[in-house]
Formats: C-alpha cells, structure tokens, sequence
C-alpha cells in the first residue's frame, strides 16, 4: 500500500476529534497502513492496536475476506438511503441480529456510532411512553461517572464531571444520576482518578 506523503501534508484544516491538535500537530504521528493486530507509521515503525481502533476493528485490520467483501459490494451497490428505500443486506443482518439476541428483542435499528445508539435509545424512550400515554415519563437515570458518548442526550445522562460542566445548562432537564460503583478503596481507580483530574470522592 502507498504511504501518504507526509512531507507536504498540511495539518492546518483536519479539526481531529479528542485530540491535543496542537501536541500532534507539533510531532504528527500519522499511520501509512495497517494488517492484522498492527499499524504501520509513515516512519515505518510497527504499532501494536491494542484498542482494535476503539472495539470495531475486532476482527483485524485489513483482512483479505473482510477486504474482499467490501471491495465485491462497493462494486454492486457503494450506498442506499434507508428513508423508504429497501436493501435486502440490512434486513438479513437484522434478523440475524435478532435470532443472536436473547426473547423478546426482535427488532433492530442500525446506527452509526455508540453516540448516535444512545441519543436513539433516549428517543425510543421517551416515544415508547408517549405512545403508551405516558408522556410525562421523560425522567432518564444515569449513573456517575458513566460514559455513553459526545451527543448532548448522551452527555446529559453520562457522569463525565468534565463534560457535563462544559454544557451546563445546555442539557437534557430531567436527569438523575445513580451512586457510581468504583471502588475508591482500590490505589488503581484512585490513581485513574488522579490522572483525569477528578476528586476522588467518597
Ligand atoms: C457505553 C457507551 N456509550 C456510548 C459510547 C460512544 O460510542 P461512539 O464513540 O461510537 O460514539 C461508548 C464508547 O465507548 C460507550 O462505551
């Protein structure tokens, strides 16, 4: 594969998300490519992707059959919007999805991100009981310190301290949070703790 061209590259423009953009624009570290369980960095250094790239490159970067198959359907049909426009791909994942899910969970919607499942999640929620004529129930409970991504709804019921202070008073009203469940005993969580700058509280 061709490593991009590092040497005229401006960094300028690319606003990368949950980054230091000025610390990694100082010393970019850039990947050229990746196989299996590593990546390759234009400076031909090999990198061990511990996270599988944030949980969704699980089964391994760029193996041939998964290559393969996304190279085949690219070639037949590259994108179809799902408004009132069928594919029969997504319907025969749903229901596999659905015949892997324990009674009662039957039906699937597909999104794009944890971020955009938890803001739809709310959204079911919140419709689930107005058409049950209950449109009052819009509490949602969330517990301290969880994390259910960057979308406001999800902010709003995450117990990220950093986070909900930097949108207060721009978040979902009617949240409670639930007693976190670390164990402040433990010289780990409390040095985590430490490291993300938050108060250990008891
Ligand atoms: C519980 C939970 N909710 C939401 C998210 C956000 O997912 P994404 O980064 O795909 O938007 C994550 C990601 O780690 C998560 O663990």
């Amino acid at each position: 594969m061709n490593a991009p061209r590092t040497n005229a590259l401006d960094l300028e423009h690319y606003w990368m998300p949950f980054t230091d953009n000025r610390r990694f624009k100082r010393a970019p570290k850039l990947v050229a490519s990746a196989r299996d369980m590593y990546y390759t960095i234009t400076d031909g250094r090999q990198v061990l992707d511990g996270l599988a790239t944030l949980w969704c490159v699980n089964a391994g970067h760029c193996r041939p059959r998964i290559v393969e198959a996304i190279r085949a359907q690219a070639g037949v049909l590259d994108f179809a919007s799902s408004f009132s426009l069928g594919h029969p791909l997504p319907f025969r994942v749903a229901a596999r999805v659905a015949e892997l899910a324990p009674p009662g969970m039957s039906h699937v919607f597909f999104t794009n991100s944890g971020s955009e499942a938890v803001d739809t999640a709310l959204k079911i929620a919140l419709a689930y009981h107005r058409l049950r004529g209950e449109g009052t129930r819009t509490r949602f409970i969330g517990r301290e310190r969880g994390y259910h991504g960057v979308n406001l709804g999800g902010i709003s019921v995450s117990g990220v301290p950093a986070n909900r202070r930097a949108f207060a008073g721009a978040l979902l009203p009617a949240v409670d949070h639930l007693r976190h469940t670390q164990d402040l005993a433990q010289p780990r969580v409390r040095a985590r703790l430490r490291r993300h700058g938050r108060r250990a509280r008891r």
